[in-house]
């Protein structure tokens, strides 16, 4: 279960392929904005909100520089390793078989709920502009999961069946990735434009407010600074936990490496250009949202706090209300600007978010099934998951699998839980990623390394301390279930990838995708 994939003999597949490199700088560092900018920040804002009140403007500080160090660090790797796969190749060739397999496994979560949470916010953005014309189209229940309180799980709202809108876009996007559409790198750029321009806005409508409410940042951390121990999730270290998912989606910039041209100078750009813009955009953002509306949590009638997105903050009295606390909604950055009198704005920005936000869930699923079809690939999974399509050439069963586990995912649980398991998968990977460059440096001192992380050894232990941190910082339903997926993985691993692994096998890659890698950035 240590035994490594060669990095020579990775190396070697992707040059078998060559695929066209056709990517540079500037389509990278936009193909890292259109995959980041998402439903962290156009919805999640409300969560981190209610979880930290002004305070989650540090949040998005804390999340943000721990992204940036694993940015840095997945540059090592990626440009060292520029093949598709991501975290999980990288843990291949470094950590051994058992540990790739359980990144790889993380990464489902990371890519599959991801998917699920960025398809439950669309569905908000849908409803609230159809809403705000008087289209009332679809009942209450079918736009929203029920409300669940299962052991440990708990989320929805009273009166909610399903939510009907995030599965008919989850259908959609499978039956585009299984046709293989791609989007053009214009299209993405389109795409990156319309949410920037929406952000630009918000910010360029909220941020004068600021002066006239310099209250509004009073009690600045109303929850505390939180504290990764206790389990509760929330205080501004677990609204940075949470709030850490608006920056996730870096990656696909790595991920994209087997397409770009100079990779060695191209892909950390991309990674750490698309990081920044970023972060700057967030957190001009979250001082709009809290100098013009105001982010105070919520507390019910006995004075404890609400949890965020909870069947009892939804049916409190003030979410009932017709100017409702921003904690309610489930458009944040629209409902902002309807509420401070932009309303064709807040129309504008959900509107942005509601044509921008599908291609998100495109390349979150567009991920996950290229890691599953790699990982079938080195024999970890089924070789039948790896099937191509006769005519479409694309691998429809892993894609077919994927769409139904996030159609169930979105139709019954909250944007911010699916968020926060995401999450939890996520920090897992890049965790194990900065492990593995410093493991490296000793293991494979030789190697040409067209990009080294800066002060390896201070920004890989920084990477790391800061995702286990944040990990431990999410509530205790994310880490349970964080740890139930990673037994489970463990032990489809000891009945069937321990045992026919290509490389235990002796076997060379052999199948591989016509058009794998995208070609273009899917999405
Ligand atoms: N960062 C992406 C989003 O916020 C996943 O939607």
């Amino acid at each position: 279960m240590w035994r490594v994939k060669p990095l020579d003999q990775i190396l070697a597949t992707a040059e078998k392929k060559s695929l066209k490199r056709s990517l540079g700088p500037i389509q990278l560092t936009l193909l890292g904005i259109g995959a980041v900018i998402g439903t962290g920040i156009f919805v999640l804002t409300a969560t981190a909100a209610q979880k930290a009140g002004p305070g989650m403007m540090v949040s998005f500080i804390i999340a943000g520089f721990v992204c940036a160090v694993a940015a840095l660090c997945y540059s090592e790797l990626a440009s060292m390793v520029p093949v598709a796969g991501s975290a999980y190749t990288y843990s291949y060739a470094v950590m051994g078989e058992m540990i790739a397999w359980l990144v790889g496994w993380a990464l489902i979560l990371e890519y599959a709920l991801g998917a699920s949470a960025v398809a439950v916010g669309w569905s908000g953005h849908l409803i609230g502009l159809l809403d705000g014309y008087g289209y009332h189209i679809l009942p209450h229940a079918l736009t929203v999961g029920p409300p669940i309180q299962l052991g440990f799980m708990h989320g929805g709202e009273v009166g909610g069946i399903f939510n009907l809108p995030a599965v008919l876009i989850t259908v959609f996007v499978t039956a585009l990735l299984i046709i293989g559409t791609k989007e053009s790198a214009t299209f993405n750029a389109v795409l990156v434009a319309i949410k920037v321009a929406a952000l630009t806005l918000f910010v360029v409508l909220t941020l004068p407010l600021i002066s006239g409410h310099m209250d509004n940042f009073k009690p600045f951390t109303p929850r505390g600074w939180g504290n990764p121990f206790d389990g509760s999730g929330t205080g501004v270290l677990g609204a940075a936990a949470s709030i850490f998912f608006a920056y996730v989606g870096f990656d696909a910039v790595s991920t994209a490496a087997e397409e770009t041209k100079n990779p060695q100078r191209n892909v950390p750009i991309g990674l750490i250009g698309s990081l920044l813009i970023c972060t700057v955009f967030y957190l001009l953002v979250a001082g709009g949202v809290i100098g013009s509306l105001g982010a105070q949590p919520l507390m019910g009638p006995d004075g404890q706090f609400f949890a965020d997105g909870s069947p009892q903050l939804y049916g409190s009295a003030a979410c009932s209300a017709t100017h409702a606390p921003l904690v309610c909604s489930k458009e944040a950055l629209a409902y902002v600007l309807k509420e401070v009198h932009q309303p064709l704005a807040g129309a504008l920005v959900g509107l942005a978010a509601t044509i921008a936000l599908p291609s998100v869930v495109l390349l979150m699923m567009y991920g996950q099934t290229r890691i599953f079809f790699v990982m079938a690939r080195d024999g970890l999974l089924p070789g039948f998951l790896s099937t191509v399509h006769s005519k479409f050439r694309t691998p429809w069963v892993i894609t077919l699998i994927t769409g139904i586990v996030v159609a169930i995912a979105a139709a019954f649980l909250p944007v911010g839980q699916l968020a926060d398991y995401s999450n939890a998968g996520t920090l897992f990977a890049f965790a194990m990623v900065s492990l593995g460059v410093m493991i490296l440096r000793f293991t494979d001192k030789d190697r040409v390394r067209p990009f080294k992380t800066p002060m390896v050894f201070v920004v890989a232990p920084l990477s790391i301390i800061g995702c286990v941190v944040l990990f431990f910082s999410l509530n205790n339903e994310s880490k349970i279930l964080f740890a139930g997926w990673a037994v489970i993985g463990l032990i489809f691993y000891f009945l069937f990838g321990f045992w026919n692994s290509n490389v235990r096998r002796g076997v060379v890659d052999s199948v591989d995708l016509e058009d794998h890698g995208s070609g273009q950035p899917p999405a």
